[in-house]
């Protein structure tokens, strides 16, 4: 079979809180695979570090003793990299209890290297959109000349000519109405719409191995939101481009998604093919997936403007990890077979069935473990 085009393995991205005055787990253990041409949905609630992933995989963890350690590999355009080779040298950490205690680390050693590793990749292999298009545009260039030079630079389209003509051709391609005008627009004079399917139009134009859509419709109103939900739809198809998506609403990465990762607590709690992981009937589910597929709102529910039903209890603190299931005290579905194991011991992520992971007591792969 054909390797994954982006393979996570057991990435860990701590960060030093000077607030709390100690160190945050953010990712904590996280393995995922992206195949080639799919859309890998990571849903979670905020905190659960879902963008530190995408940053990490992105080599854009650089906040001050930030330190990562894993593997990332890529197997794009016929090399196969791991983005955090050689980086454990730079950095040592020592953890006691579930906590991280110190983390002694050569900053500049790290950046320098890690530079080394993403040059070509960040960009121009992977690219990304994130939440504030705005605010990743460069307010003082236009559109077009923007998207011309992201050209000239990541393809093999070197002559200002044809990359104009290719930077028209991506203004369509993302349905921006009269490319050719919009095409001198500074992005003050377009609307968050206007500006994200801008952004996507400079994201795809370094034609990408891979695409890292991080909130893309998150601070749009509803109306826009479902134009770009439709828009990246059209550009999956259109395109097949492999695509790491994340939000926290679960109806996004339904619409989108082949294969879904769950994320609770800087872990992944479930995994597997979208249409099993949310069917309505799943044999197997994490509660932290049953309370979070609760959460949406029905049409009647928005129609009485009731409350959603939100997930009781607070998100995980992951300064200091407990060393049972992290969803323990906000979990309903404790029974008193499972309650020793919960409260003392991490559940592993085990297959219920073929491609489907579960991190749960509940079911009987992980009481094998
Ligand atoms: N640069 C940083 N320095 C310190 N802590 C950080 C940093 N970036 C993220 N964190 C912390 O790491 C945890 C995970 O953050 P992350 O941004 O990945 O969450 P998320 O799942 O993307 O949430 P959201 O839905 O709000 O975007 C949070 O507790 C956050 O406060
Ligand atoms: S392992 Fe236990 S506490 Fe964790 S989600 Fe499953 S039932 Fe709930
Ligand atoms: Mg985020």
């Amino acid at each position: 079979m054909d390797a994954p085009l982006l393979a996570i393995e057991n990435l860990r991205t701590y960060f030093y809180s000077r607030a709390k005055r100690a160190f945050i787990r953010s990712v904590d253990g996280v393995s995922l695979d992206v195949a080639r041409g799919e859309t890998l949905g990571i849903v979670g609630e905020s905190g659960s570090g879902k963008s530190v992933t995408a940053l990490s995989a992105a080599g854009l963890v650089t906040a001050g003793p930030g330190v990562i350690s894993g593997r990332i590999h890529l197997h794009s355009n016929g090399a196969q990299r791991d983005l955090l080779d050689g980086l454990e040298k730079y950095a040592r950490v020592t953890e006691q209890d579930g906590r991280v205690m110190a983390v002694e680390k050569d900053e500049r050693g790290w950046r320098k290297h890690s530079e080394a590793l993403m040059a070509g990749v960040r960009g121009k292999e992977i690219a990304m959109i994130f939440q504030n298009p705005r605010s990743a545009l460069n307010p003082y260039s236009t559109i077009g000349k923007q998207l011309v030079e992201t050209i000239r630079l990541h393809t093999s389209l070197k002559g200002e000519s044809e990359a104009r003509e290719r930077a028209v051709h991506w203004l369509e391609r993302v349905r921006i109405d009269s490319p050719r005008l919009r095409f001198d627009n500074f992005p003050y004079g377009m609307s968050g719409g206007m500006c994200q399917r801008a952004m996507i139009a400079m994201a795809l134009s370094a034609e990408p191995s891979l695409l890292i859509a991080d909130e893309p419709t998150t601070g749009l109103d509803a109306t826009i939101q479902s134009r770009i939900v439709d828009l990246l739809a059209q550009l999956k198809t259109e395109t097949g481009i492999t695509t790491l998506l994340i939000s926290h609403d679960i109806s996004v990465i339904q619409r989108l998604s082949d294969r879904i990762a769950v994320m609770y607590g800087g872990t992944v709690v479930e995994t597997g093919r979208a249409a099993e992981v949310l069917a309505p009937q799943a044999q197997a589910r994490h509660p932290y997936t049953a309370a979070l597929l609760a959460s949406i709102p029905s049409a009647e529910t928005i129609r009485r403007k009731s409350y959603l039903q939100a997930i009781e209890g607070e998100v995980l603190d992951t300064i200091e990890v407990p060393r049972g299931c992290r969803f323990y005290g906000r979990c309903n579905r404790v029974t008193e077979a499972i309650r020793e194991s919960c409260a003392g011991l991490e559940p592993p992520l085990e297959e219920v069935a073929p491609g489907h992971k579960v991190r749960c007591w509940l079911y009987p792969a992980a009481g094998k473990a």
